[in-house]
């Protein structure tokens, strides 16, 4: 809003101030003046250098950050790292307002209001609104995915000091001013005295209780509470829970050994003890509320039988049958909870009662109770915490998150090939061709015996995966059919990628072959590379040709396939793979028509540009027509997860969002396919351009691999202790076997953001500006890739990119390589520009423009001290300081940068 952004950012500038000045003191108290001193002076230097970029100011920097001791390094990272983390919190605070403020003015689409008033503005009624949230499955899926380097603990400090300063807007006690001062120094000492990186690894299990931490205080209340909003605003009482949250921790086991059967098991029963409890701790407090005497009010004969079958004889609740009825609800989930959990519930019941044998069960007996309230009281009953209670248990059941499997096509292949040949079916598998494969698959599939024998020797691997699907049967008998809906194939290139997961179903009796229909998992291929995306509508033709695969599609409705952001990108380039990942869906769409199904799209992408982060919304609405139609699947992953669902607000402001972008996705549809129709042939040329400048640098630049390695931090970030997995896929150091995660994290430490933008300028030169300027305003889809690369390119700074280079060891291939990186950058910006019609990066972006400019003077002393620590270590310093030093620089720019993996 142009009318009150000054206003805004003063308080923004007030607050970064507040909390720097309030770190200062810290620092001056805690580390002593000198450090401080230190700080401050290249802190001010950044400062000024930004403001007016010339030499003078970038040599006085240089000479404050050259030659430091250790000590004075490292504490200079970890002062500028915890400035990071304070800036971010006075950034969250600023953009919550002017959500808050733009949302009261109507201003926003991707709010309830908006939408609704949107869709009304194109002539659609809240009837089709209604209908189609109706049949709609809206699911972020929360993952494991490495790319968060902020400890919990730290996440727990940063929230305290929002939530110190958020007291302030409600004008509390708290918020006097020397209540502030002292809550603000004490979350800032604790902060400053926290050690912001990790000394030992991350296990599944934490990874599990991460995610489950975010389901317990988050998504419990947001998404029943949303669901109740969005029931109330289409007038819908009963519309069935669209938002389905799903994970991945326990399930995905893509190159990483650590997920066995056991993580299987675990990443069931911690959920399920989280979302027991809970209910177990709303039905004890419905309890206490619900004093209702039998003598006093009428009930309902269901309610009656309920409290009469109670086993609660306390003659005090003689006379209360909703009290009764809660006792033997409790009772019930209690030994629910230590039937799922194997362990007795926190405050066991007094008095012994079968388990539920499902979530829908427990619901029934919260209707009955509902029921009779509303029929005796009327309204007073119809929005309070048993209503909550119910959508509760709609959205979360028992298991509270879908869980998803995957695994690589390739370790597929290896287990059925090992799974046919000690069955004496087929010598080697591996040998036949696809046809072959597909054909003996079929047969396999059609017999009722299966491969597997007690008494034969398997692989560990066979074994492994085997003991997996097992405990998934066991799962899935234990929570129901949406503990468990999708097998997802890593790396598939051809359906027999995916006829091989229903044989390893079968052989654990989940795929019966005389009823392929009844198979409650559905094998989704993930295509993830140019070529695979490229070749992903015959592909899935071919799967859906297969009575099987097209038997379990046609009984849910809905294929499932997910489309991988990230390795496309890596393989093609940015511009490339945003294009193929659109032609595919399109393509993907057809085929699901031609066979009477519907799509379901699952997106995998991550928070950096580079692995297809941006705007949610605008990502929704930027997809080709008919491709979302009520269904979308979303991974949130690393970072994103708490910057997006750290605080109820917040969540409830981005599944909001989601709703809002899946609404008018699909009913307003923006005109893709006309534009596509008109566009679709200069989106290849720029496309095949993009991706052949891309590869030339990549994959065919002598020398490019150990430019990579030297001049980015990509072995440091090896040891930051972020996740479970190991950072390659197998041992080689070819960049196709490197994780996306860490090479666009690399990119991004070292500040070349190349995974956002390189090929574009070489891609445009040569197009005629008219029309990119017409695609620029025009189709979403051109208009999102270009905020988005901008963006990331303002992020970008190649004058550190250059320092970075000098840590290559043969200078000459730095230069060479350097030289072609500054070359496509100058191409590249110039062509943005051309298009955008401004001088400046992100001149059309005027908010996060200052949003950027503000905090980069933090994150260049950071990238200064991590390339001189590199240097030293790289030269033979062991010291460990020199390690920590490293890392809390990368931990400092990765908070800087906010969305770098
Ligand atoms: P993956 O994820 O390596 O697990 O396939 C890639 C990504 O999310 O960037």
């Amino acid at each position: 809003m142009p009318t009150t952004q000054p206003a805004a950012d003063d308080r923004l500038r007030e607050e970064v101030r507040l909390l720097g000045g309030m770190l200062g003191e810290v620092i001056r108290a805690e580390a002593g003046q000198d450090l401080y001193d230190r700080i401050e002076a290249v802190r001010q230097a950044s400062v000024a250098y930004h403001r007016h970029p010339g030499a003078r100011g970038s040599a006085e920097l240089e000479r404050l950050l050259t030659d430091l001791s250790l000590d004075q390094a490292v504490g200079l990272a970890h002062g500028f790292a915890v400035f990071s983390l304070l800036a971010n919190v006075a950034e969250d605070r600023a953009g919550k307002r002017r959500a808050r403020s733009q949302t009261a003015e109507g201003a926003r689409p991707d709010t309830p209001e908006g939408a609704l008033a949107r869709l009304s503005a194109a002539g659609r009624t809240v009837e089709e609104a209604r209908t189609l949230l109706s049949g709609a499955l809206i699911s972020p899926v929360l993952t494991a995915h490495p790319s968060e380097v902020r400890r919990k603990s730290v996440l727990d400090r940063i929230a305290a000091v929002s939530d110190l300063l958020d007291a302030c807007d409600r004008d509390d006690l708290a918020c006097a001013p020397d209540v502030l001062t002292a809550g603000l120094r004490r979350q800032t000492v604790i902060l400053w005295a926290t050690r912001l990186v990790r000394t030992t690894g991350l296990v599944v299990q934490d990874e599990i209780d991460t995610v489950v931490s975010f389901l317990e205080r988050v998504f419990l209340k947001v998404a029943p509470e949303q669901l109740i909003d969005w029931r109330r605003r289409l007038g819908a009482p009963e519309l069935a829970p669209f938002i389905r949250i799903g994970a991945w921790v326990g399930g995905d086991r893509d190159g990483n050994p650590n997920v066995d059967a056991d993580a299987l098991r675990a990443a069931f029963a911690t959920p399920a003890r989280a979302v027991l409890r809970h209910y177990l701790e709303a039905v004890n407090a419905l309890g206490a509320e619900l004093s209702l005497s039998g003598s006093l009010v009428r009930i309902s004969p269901e309610l009656r039988q309920l409290a009469d079958a109670s086993g609660d004889g306390s003659p005090h609740r003689a006379d209360e049958p909703y009290r009764r009825a809660l006792s033997q609800i409790y009772a019930r989930l209690s030994a629910t909870h230590s039937h799922l959990t194997g362990q007795t519930a926190p405050r066991p019941a007094p008095f012994a009662a079968l388990a539920y044998d499902g979530p829908a069960a427990f619901r029934a007996d919260l209707a009955v109770l509902q029921d009779s309230l509303i029929a005796s009281h009327g309204q007073a009953f119809a929005d309070d915490s048993l209503a909550h209670l119910i959508a509760t248990v709609d959205v979360f059941g028992f298991h509270m998150a879908t869980l998803d499997l995957r695994q690589n096509s390739d370790v597929h292949a290896r287990i059925v090939g090992d799974l046919l040949r000690v069955a004496g079916v087929c010598p080697d598998y591996a040998a036949l061709d696809e046809e072959a494969r597909l054909d003996l698959l079929a047969r396999e599939l059609a017999t009722p015996r299966p491969l597997f024998s007690p008494y034969a020797i398997y692989t560990a691997e066979t074994l492994k995966e085997r003991a997996i699907l097992v405990a998934a049967a066991e799962a899935l008998a234990q929570f129901g059919p949406d503990a468990i809906r999708t097998h997802i194939v890593s790396k598939t290139d051809a359906a027999s990628d995916l006829l091989e997961v229903y044989l390893l179903l079968k052989e654990v009796g989940l795929y019966r072959h005389d009823d392929p229909a009844a198979c409650p998992i559905q094998a989704a291929p993930l295509f993830e590379t140019i070529d695979d995306l490229r070749a992903a509508r015959p592909t899935l033709e071919r799967l859906l040709a297969e009575p099987s695969a097209l038997a379990v599609a046609r009984v849910r409705g809905v294929q499932e396939v997910m489309i991988g952001y990230s390795d496309s990108n890596k393989d093609g380039s940015y511009l490339t793979s945003t294009w193929e990942l659109h032609e595919a869906s399109r393509a993907l769409l057809d085929v699901t028509e031609s066979v009477g199904v519907r799509l379901q799209l699952f997106h995998g992408r991550g928070g950096a540009v580079g692995r297809g982060g941006g705007s949610s919304f605008a990502g929704v609405l930027s997809q080709p027509t008919g491709t979302v139609a009520g269904r979308i699947r979303i991974t949130e992953q690393g970072e994103v997860i708490a910057n997006k669902y750290g605080e109820p607000d917040v969540a409830r402001r981005n599944l909001d969002a989601l709703t809002a972008g899946t609404l008018l996705a699909s009913l307003t549809p923006p005109p893709d396919e006309r534009l596509s129709a008109v566009h679709g042939a200069t989106a290849t040329a720029l496309s095949l351009a993009s991706m052949k400048a891309y590869r030339a640098l990549v994959y065919e630049t002598p020398g490019f691999v150990d430019y990579f390695r030297a001049a980015t931090p990509i072995a440091e970030i090896a040891e930051l202790k972020i996740g479970s997995r190991p950072t390659s896929r197998t041992a080689s150091t070819a960049i196709e076997d490197l994780r996306a995660i860490p090479w666009v994290l690399s990119w991004s430490q070292s500040r070349v953001m190349l995974p956002g933008w390189f090929g574009f300028g070489s891609a445009v030169e040569g197009q005629d500006l008219k029309e990119l300027r017409t695609m620029a305003a025009d189709w979403p889809f051109f208009r999102t890739l270009l905020q988005n690369m901008e963006m990331i390119m303002a992020k970008a700074d190649m004058t550190i990119a250059r320092r970075y280079a000098s840590l290559v060891p043969d200078q000459a291939l730095a230069a060479t390589i350097f030289g072609a990186l500054q070359a496509e950058w100058d191409r590249t910006r110039d062509a943005v520009l051309a298009i955008t019609g401004q001088t400046e990066l992100l001149g059309g972006q005027p908010e996060l423009d200052r949003l950027i400019r503000l905090r980069m003077p933090y994150v260049e002393p950071l990238n200064h001290v991590q390339i001189e620590l590199i240097r030293r270590r790289r030269a033979g310093d062991d010291d460990p300081r020199v390690r920590e030093g490293i890392l809390l620089a990368i931990n400092g720019v990765a908070a800087g940068l906010r969305n770098s993996g």
